[in-house]
């Protein structure tokens, strides 16, 4: 009995300590936040909220050896990976610009006509990881100009005997050419900060995954001096009645319908998911602030 009493104060001093520990540190204006336990950052470090100004190096991690992140455009078109570019025969005018960005799986084979077939830059989740190396002929071999940006939760991509890991890894050994990035663990943190200043939400507390889109948009801007985005609807397009039914996908036309896949997830409270329209609210705004165009559609 004496022992459990003992044991009890114990646990009580430990606890009044912890608090008291914490109450210091959270009022000692050090602004650290701690990434899962695993990373520390000062917040005082955060990027600068003009895109343009973020810097290259610090955001992404080379695959192998120690290159470091060059690409520079001037023009760039950022092809999503929508349908609403097929049958528009623009292929031959997105290969025409200086760089072409692409997202994920999105292949060109086959669609030359409406997408083009040059690919500079393509961004990656790393949830698709798989499906690029699964179609090597598509994405790798034929892509020795192409800078690949793999995005995904940092305690994911940094776990050397993780599956993702391991795939990216082997990709870079197995084309030493291919110039393959990861997005460093404090640009992730820099993102989730970017959408918790625009939107006023927490990224992790709303259960919102950014999107590859998101992604892709922030580092075209920051890559590129202007961007011209192909094929993304603006954020009123799916409460409109009118709205046609398209598939997500131009390379799934069985596949999930566009406007279902947007304002489900908008919906969606419980679960993780995409706020692929709060995401297309945010664009809205940065076409005022940087030089971004819109067409098929045009907004
Ligand atoms: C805040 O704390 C972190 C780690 O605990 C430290 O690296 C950093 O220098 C501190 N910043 C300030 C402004 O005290
Ligand atoms: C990294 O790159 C620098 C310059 O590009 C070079 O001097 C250095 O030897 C390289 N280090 C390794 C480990 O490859
Ligand atoms: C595809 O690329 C080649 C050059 O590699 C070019 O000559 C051709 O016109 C392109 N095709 C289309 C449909 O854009
Ligand atoms: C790339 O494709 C060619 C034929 O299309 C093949 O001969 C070659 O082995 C492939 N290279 C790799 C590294 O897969
Ligand atoms: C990689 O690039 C070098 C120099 O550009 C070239 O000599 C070599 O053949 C390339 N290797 C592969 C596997 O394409
Ligand atoms: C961002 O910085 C660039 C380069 O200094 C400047 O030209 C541009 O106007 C800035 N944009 C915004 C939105 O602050």
């Amino acid at each position: 009995m004496k022992n459990m009493a003992e044991r009890f104060l114990i646990a009580m001093v430990i606890f009044i300590l912890a608090t008291l520990l914490i109450i210091y540190n959270s009022s000692s204006g050090n602004d650290s936040i701690s990434y899962r336990g695993q990373f520390v950052y000062s917040v005082l470090s955060h990027a600068p909220s003009n895109l343009t100004k973020w810097v290259t190096k610090d955001g992404y991690i080379p695959v192998t050896g120690n290159k470091t992140m060059k690409l520079r455009c001037g023009l760039c078109a950022l092809i999503t990976s929508s349908s609403h570019l097929l049958g528009s025969e623009i292929g031959s005018e997105i290969d025409e610009t200086e760089c072409t960005i692409r997202m994920n799986n999105a292949p060109t084979m086959g669609y030359e006509r409406d997408i083009g077939n040059k690919t500079t830059l393509r961004v990656i989740a790393h949830s698709s990881v798989y499906k690029v190396m699964k179609k090597p002929q598509e994405f790798l071999n034929r892509s020795q100009d192409t800078v690949f940006v793999f995005w995904g939760p940092p305690k994911k991509m940094q776990n050397r005997r993780g599956g993702t890991f391991r795939l990216i890894q082997r990709v870079g050994s197995a084309f030493p050419n291919l110039s393959s990035y990861i997005v460093s663990p404090k640009r992730m943190q820099q993102f989730d900060d970017l959408f918790h200043r625009e939107t006023g939400q927490d990224r992790k507390k709303s259960h919102t995954w950014l999107s590859t889109g998101w992604f892709t948009m922030v580092i075209a801007i920051e890559l590129c001096n202007s961007v011209h985005v192909y094929g993304m609807v603006p954020p009123t397009h799916c409460s409109k009645p009118q709205h046609k039914r398209m598939p997500y996908h131009y390379y799934e036309p069985k596949g999930p319908d566009e406007c279902s896949t947007f304002l489900g997830n908008e919906k969606v409270k419980k679960g993780s998911h995409h706020r692929f329209i709060t995401e297309k609210d945010v664009f809205a705004h940065w076409a005022k602030l940087y030089n971004i165009v819109f067409s098929h559609p045009s907004w």
